[in-house]
């Protein structure tokens, strides 16, 4: 595996690239992380179904759970799904950006079925990481990328997680430090008409409904385990190896604490190991901070993380809803 080391704020970047064997790569069905502003995508090219095929070894990853296809604008999008007039205004609305559309899958898609995993719909995503985009216009590929990480472990947000995981399968990393969100991105699906919340995420309920003009059905906590919307949303995901407990009231010496804000539970100073995710209270910051800080409390050996209350709207839906999903029976 090559690590490659990009700076974005250097205007000839995108030459580096180009110059390098990455796109290549992708062409080659070969498999290589690249950074979004949510995660880290573990990529290859969607219209290949072998190069689709080594994505699910990697992970681990069941066969039936679908990947998202990241492509370069609305355009490129509209090639492989059907857009109807709430999908358009998500998509001019939120794109570049966290949102992911499932919407029904062209005839005339080249997208393979091992990426749908034979479903008739499709999950797109224009990211507002320039890497992702870059790389699919310049191979011409939608590019397949579930989150760099082993099936149903913590999703990574720097490079380094994803070597600590995956770097046995990357013929590539690019490592253009550590993603600005932090959790993956929203999903609605526009199937039959009504926008459904699948999956909270980067984009907030809150704008969503502001751009839709209704409120969105579509609860992910009342998902069934056994038969998700959303085939990823088993309940058990991203999990630590120590055991999650949420809403806690208080710390105790033997567990870690994961904290938020600035109000402190009683006992906190006492904690095994503490992260606040946030200081000041802020939910992208908490957002962006919450995988490192699963894996940095994990990393201290503790057998309990410890979670403080943190309230549920805007971003905080979605970090909720990770936290759920780590702390649930595995
Ligand atoms: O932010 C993100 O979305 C990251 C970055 C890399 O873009 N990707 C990501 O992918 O989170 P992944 O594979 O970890 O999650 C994709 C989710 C899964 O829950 C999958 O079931 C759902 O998208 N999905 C994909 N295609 C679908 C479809 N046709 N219908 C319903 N759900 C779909
Ligand atoms: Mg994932």
């Amino acid at each position: 595996m090559q690590r490659w080391t990009l700076d974005l704020n250097r205007p000839d970047w995108r030459n580096a690239l180009e110059a390098s064997a990455v796109c290549s790569a992708i062409t080659n069905g070969e498999l290589v992380a690249v950074p979004t502003e949510t995660v880290y995508g573990l990529t290859a090219d969607a219209t290949n179904g072998e190069a689709c095929a080594k994505i699910f070894a990697a992970k681990g990853r069941p066969q039936f759970n679908p990947l998202i296809s990241h492509v370069a604008s609305l355009a490129d999008a509209q090639r492989h799904g059907e857009f109807d007039s709430p999908a358009l205004d998500l998509a001019k609305a939120f794109w570049p950006g966290p949102l992911t559309l499932v919407v029904p899958k062209k005839k005339t898609s080249t997208i393979s079925d091992l990426a749908t995993a034979g479903l008739s719909t499709v999950a797109l995503r224009v990211p507002e990481g320039p890497v992702m985009r870059f790389l699919s216009e310049k191979t011409g590929c939608p590019l397949a990328a579930p989150s760099a990480n082993r099936s149903g472990k913590i999703s990574p947000t720097r490079a380094d997680d994803v070597i600590a995981d995956l770097e046995p399968c990357l013929s590539f990393i690019i490592d253009a430090g550590p993603c600005s969100i932090g959790i993956e991105s929203t999903i609605v699906g526009l199937t039959d008409g009504t926008p459904r919340l699948l999956r909270p995420g980067g984009t907030t309920r809150e704008d969503l409904q502001g751009v839709l003009g209704s409120s969105l059905q579509g609860a992910p906590t009342n998902v069934q385990p056994d038969a998700p919307e959303a085939p990823g949303m088993l309940l058990s995901h991203y999990a630590p190896n120590a055991k999650m407990s949420l809403n806690a009231c208080e710390a105790v010496p033997s567990d870690a604490l994961l904290s938020f804000g600035p109000d402190r539970v009683p006992g906190a100073d006492q904690a095994y190991a503490e992260f606040n995710l946030s200081p000041r209270g802020d939910f992208a910051e908490a957002a962006a901070n919450l995988f490192r800080g699963m894996r940095t409390l994990d990393a201290s050996g503790t057998n309990t993380i410890r979670v403080q209350f943190i309230p549920s709207f805007g971003l905080g839906e979605a970090i909720n809803d990770r936290l759920q999903r780590a702390a649930a029976p595995r």
